[in-house]
């Protein structure tokens, strides 16, 4: 039997979920307001309380936050992020996170792995594709689902889901976010790299921040006219010819198969899988854009295709990297095995230390949700969680419901004592009861 963990997840996988040069959008990253899924056909509901979402956050005062997080020039305020209002959900562990842009380094995997893919474009597209990977993570709600045709009851707009700054601001909870405005300052071949935010659950494959990239093509009438076909049969196969070779380039010669799906920004819209160590495995998701996306961007003549991948999952294959903490990791004993252009390189783990499991039992009440409880817990443990899984759940002749999760402490960098552990544990039980009003068995 699956877990509920292994459920949910599957349900909610992160799938698919530089300009340097050009200033363009920098000037939004510094200044907070130019404000300027989940999205598969998966959309079972989840929606949750707004006060549940507040409950998880933060206690200001009880830790030492850097009050602006500056790197790579990127600056941004704590004031502007987390926020003491029911309408913010944003913990500082997440704050912290802001403008690290593991994706800019040339010797970290994901940055690797985004150079690889820009070769793959530059190489067959003549240097066209413009690259964006600095574009500010602070989007407004437009941006992030108005824009891209998200409807207003889709479950990614939840707070359960989303990080929530104030009602009409969020943490992009992916690149397609930028996909109108940069459609409307006239661009028509663009690749977008970012850090992307989603609460999610806890294990080995799930972080609340990862990495996507964005590739857009809009093609013209004249470019189909020839060819027979009417533009979306012809941007449909583009974009397939184009990402089995980006497929072709990554991963050899793999077999793949093609997934009809649903997103709301694309019509028709696809799934890429690749068969690689004897499983399945969604590389991205894609489609020929929804007509009403370049009506809006002033393209209504033209058709186009997106697709959207999700780099950590395509690092973790490529390089074999079991946890997704380890991209966050600063031991040297991770950092020093990758080294830049470098696609080829297996990681090696450098010896596992033993998991130590806790197990909690509590009654929930309406607004629990495995998102929010992840949340305090990632909070306190921070990166010594490995996986969190609920491991029972009954509800008893009073119509009470209990859930029992087992919480698997490991660090992977050094051995834990117990002592730690039973400080974490001791802090996680208490937390959970006040922050989530559950009742403890
Ligand atoms: N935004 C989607 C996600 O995060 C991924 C995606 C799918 C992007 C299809 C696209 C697209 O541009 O056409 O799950």
């Amino acid at each position: 039997m699956p877990s509920m963990a292994v459920m949910v997840m599957a349900a909610m996988a992160q799938s698919t979920y530089v300009l340097s040069k050009s200033s363009l959008f920098r000037s939004s990253f510094k200044c907070f307001p130019q404000i300027s899924a989940r999205f598969s056909s998966s959309t079972a509901t989840a929606a949750s309380t707004l006060s549940s979402a507040n409950m998880l956050r933060h206690h200001k005062g009880r830790t030492t936050v850097a009050s602006l997080v500056e790197r790579g020039g990127v600056q941004i305020a704590r004031d502007d992020v987390v926020r003491d209002e029911p309408t913010n959900n944003i913990p500082d562990t997440i704050f912290t996170k802001l403008g690290m842009q593991l994706h800019r380094r040339n010797q970290h995997p994901i940055g690797i792995l985004k150079n690889a893919i820009y070769d793959y474009f530059d190489t067959n597209y003549e240097n066209k594709f413009v690259k964006f990977d600095d574009l500010c993570p602070i989007v407004s709600v437009k941006e992030n689902f108005d824009d891209v045709l998200v409807p207003p009851e889709h479950v990614s707009r939840s707070y359960n889901d989303t990080y929530y700054v104030d009602p009409q601001t969020v943490l992009r909870c992916h690149t397609s976010a930028h996909q109108a405005e940069i459609l409307s300052r006239g661009y028509k071949n663009f690749l977008v790299t970012g850090d992307v935010y989603r609460r999610d659950s806890i294990d080995s494959t799930h972080y609340p921040v990862f990495h996507q990239m964005e590739g857009v093509r809009v093609f013209s009438p004249e470019d189909w006219k020839s060819s027979g076909k009417d533009g979306t049969a012809y941007a449909a196969e583009d974009l397939k010819k184009c990402l089995e070779g980006l497929a072709r380039h990554l991963f050899g010669a793999v077999e793949m198969r093609w997934i009809d799906t649903y997103f709301p920004f694309t019509d028709p819209s696809f799934e890429l899988e690749i068969y690689f160590k004897e499983k399945w495995l969604e590389v991205l998701g894609c489609g020929v854009t929804e007509q009403e996306i370049l009506k809006r961007s002033g393209n209504p003549d033209n058709v186009a295709w997106a697709f959207g991948l999700g780099l950590e999952r395509l690092a973790m294959v490529l390089f074999d990297i079991p946890d997704i903490r380890l991209f966050w990791s600063n031991d040297e004993r991770f950092t020093s095995q990758f080294a830049e252009g470098q696609l080829g390189i297996k990681f090696k783990a450098f010896s596992k230390y033993p998991p130590c499991y806790k197990d909690m039992s509590f009654w929930i009440n309406e607004s629990f949700t495995e998102n929010n409880l992840c949340e305090v817990i990632r909070g306190i443990a921070g990166d010594l969680v490995e996986e969190v899984t609920l491991i029972d759940n009954f509800t008893n002749k009073k119509g009470m419901t209990s859930h029992c999760y087992r919480i698997a402490y490991r660090s992977m960098e050094r051995s834990l004592t117990d002592d730690e552990i039973n400080d974490l544990q001791w802090n996680v039980r208490e937390q959970v009861q006040s922050k989530l009003n559950v009742v403890l068995r």
